[in-house]
C-alpha cells in the first residue's frame, strides 16, 4: 500500500486527521504562483499590477497571503469585501467588481475606501458620482467594457462579447457619453478602462483581440473627448489544464500581452497605461485538492461502475454547472495498477451530480480515499447547501504542516439562524 503525499503531506493521514471531504490547499504553490505572476509582469514595465480575484478562493487567510505578496483583490461582493476587511486587508488595494453593486454596497465601499470601482452600467456611474459627492469623496474608477470579443472557452465563462450582462457595450454612443460625464462629475477621477474576456483560457488570442479594440477606442476617446487612459485592466482568465495536455507557458502568455499593449500604445501615440491583470484560477487552481472517501460502489453489468463519495456537487458543482472534467488519484493506494474504468459520483439527489465519468483507477473500495486534482479554484467558493450536505472543512499546507483555516460546517450551523415562528403548528 503506499499513500499520495502531495506538497509534502500524506493525503490519506489528512483525511483520517481532519475528515472528508476535506479541501487541501496548498501555501507554498499560492505563494510561488502569485511570484511568478509578479515577475512576469514586473519584467520590461515597471508600472504593472497583479490583483487576485477573490471569487475564486476567498477565505481571511488567503486575504492574509495575498497581502503578504504584495497583490491587490478583486472583490465583487459586500461578503467577499467584508472577508478582506475583517482579515485586516488595505482597502486601497482592493478593487471592487460586480455588475450590479447595490447603494448598500457602495455605500460600504465609499466609507471604507476601496481603491477602485470597476464600473459596470451608466446607471452605476451616476449613482457612484452621487453618493461618492455626497460624502465628499472621489472614487477611482475604471469603466468595465464588453469589447466584443469572444475567449475560446465554455459559453457559461466567456463574459466579453457584445450580448453579455457584464460590461458597458462599445456600441452606439453611449460610452462616450459616460466618459464625458465622468469626466465632469467632481464625485469621480476616471483612470480608464477593465475587460475580462473570459475564464479558463489557455491561449492569450482574445486579450491580443480586445487589446486591438481598445487601442482604437483610446484613440477616439483622445481625440473627441480628450480622455488619457491612465489604467487598464485586462482581467484574470489564464486557463489550467487539468492534466488535459500542457499547461500555459505564462512567461510567455502575460509577455504576450504586455508586448501587445506597448505595439497597440505606440502604433497609436498613446502613452502606456499602468497595467493590471486579476486571475484567480491561475493562482489557486493547481494549489487545491478535495480529499472524498468512498462508500457504495455500484457496477450496473455491462453499462458502468459507480463509485459514490461522501462530497458532490455541493462541494464542486463545476462539472454538472458546466462539464468541467477533473482527475483523480486513489489516494491510498497509489502503487495498484489502474485495471478499471469507474465513475464517480457525488452523494446527491441529483442524476447529474457526477463529479468524473470513466476515469481508470484500481478498482475503488469503501473506506479507500479518492483525490480530486486542481480543486482550489471555484470549488470551495462556489459550494452550496444542496441536501443539507455540511459544508467541507480547508486546510491550509505549507513543508508538510497542515492548518485548518476553515472549520467544516457542524449540523448545529446548518440550522443556525433559522426561526420556527411560535404561532407556526
Ligand atoms: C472581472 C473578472 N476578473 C477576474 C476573474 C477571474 O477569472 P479567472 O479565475 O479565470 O482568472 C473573473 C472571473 O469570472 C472576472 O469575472
Amino acid at each position: 500500500m503506499s499513500n499520495m503525499v502531495w506538497n509534502g503531506c500524506d493525503v490519506v493521514e489528512l483525511a483520517s486527521r481532519f475528515g472528508t471531504p476535506l479541501y487541501v490547499m496548498s501555501e507554498n504553490e499560492i505563494r510561488s504562483r502569485m511570484r511568478r505572476l509578479k515577475d512576469c509582469m514586473a519584467k520590461g514595465n515597471d508600472n504593472t499590477q497583479v490583483l487576485y480575484a477573490g471569487k475564486a478562493f476567498l477565505t481571511m487567510a488567503m486575504c492574509r497571503m495575498v497581502q503578504s505578496e504584495g497583490l491587490g483583490l478583486d472583490v465583487v461582493s459586500p461578503g467577499e469585501l467584508h472577508t478582506a476587511l475583517k482579515a485586516g486587508f488595505p482597502a486601497e488595494r482592493i478593487y471592487f467588481h460586480g455588475n450590479n453593486k447595490t447603494e448598500e454596497d457602495l455605500a460600504m465601499a465609499l466609507d471604507c475606501g476601496v481603491g477602485r470601482y470597476v464600473v459596470d452600467s451608466e446607471d452605476e456611474m451616476v449613482l457612484l458620482g452621487e453618493m461618492a459627492r455626497s460624502r465628499g469623496k472621489v472614487a477611482s474608477v475604471l469603466f468595465r467594457l464588453a469589447p466584443g470579443v469572444s475567449g475560446d472557452t465554455h459559453r457559461y465563462i466567456q463574459t466579453a462579447h457584445t450580448d453579455c450582462k457584464f460590461g458597458m457595450p462599445l456600441l452606439g454612443q453611449g460610452l462616450r457619453r459616460c466618459v464625458s460625464a465622468a469626466m465632469a462629475d467632481s464625485g469621480l477621477d476616471l483612470l480608464g478602462f477593465h475587460f475580462h474576456v473570459g475564464s479558463q483560457l489557455m491561449e492569450n488570442r482574445a486579450y491580443l483581440e480586445a487589446l486591438e479594440v481598445l487601442g482604437d477606442l483610446m484613440v477616439t476617446l483622445r481625440d473627441e473627448v480628450g480622455f488619457e487612459v491612465r489604467e487598464l485592466n485586462v482581467g484574470g482568465g489564464i486557463g489550467i489544464s487539468h492534466g488535459q495536455g500542457p499547461e500555459v507557458d505564462v512567461e510567455a502568455y502575460l509577455g504576450g500581452i504586455l508586448e501587445r499593449a506597448k505595439g497597440v500604445c505606440e502604433a497609436r501615440s498613446l502613452a502606456l497605461p499602468r497595467l493590471v491583470i486579476e486571475p484567480g484560477r491561475w493562482i489557486v487552481g493547481p494549489a487545491g485538492v478535495t480529499l472524498y472517501s468512498v462508500g457504495t460502489v455500484k457496477e450496473i453489468p455491462g453499462i458502468r461502475t459507480y463509485v459514490s463519495v461522501d462530497g458532490g456537487m455541493a462541494d464542486n458543482p463545476r462539472p454538472s454547472l458546466y462539464g468541467a472534467v477533473y482527475r483523480c488519484e486513489l489516494a491510498n493506494r497509489m502503487d495498484e495498477e489502474a485495471d478499471s474504468v469507474v465513475t464517480v459520483a457525488g452523494r446527491c439527489c441529483e442524476s447529474g451530480d457526477i463529479l468524473i465519468k470513466d476515469v481508470s483507477l484500481p478498482k475503488p473500495k469503501r473506506n479507500d480515499i479518492i483525490a480530486v486534482m486542481d480543486t482550489g479554484a471555484y470549488n470551495f467558493s462556489m459550494a452550496s447547501g444542496y441536501n443539507r450536505l455540511r459544508r467541507p472543512a480547508v486546510v491550509l499546507i505549507k513543508d508538510g504542516q497542515a492548518r485548518c483555516i476553515v472549520q467544516r460546517q457542524s449540523f448545529d450551523d446548518l440550522v443556525q439562524g433559522e426561526v420556527i415562528p411560535e404561532d407556526l403548528v
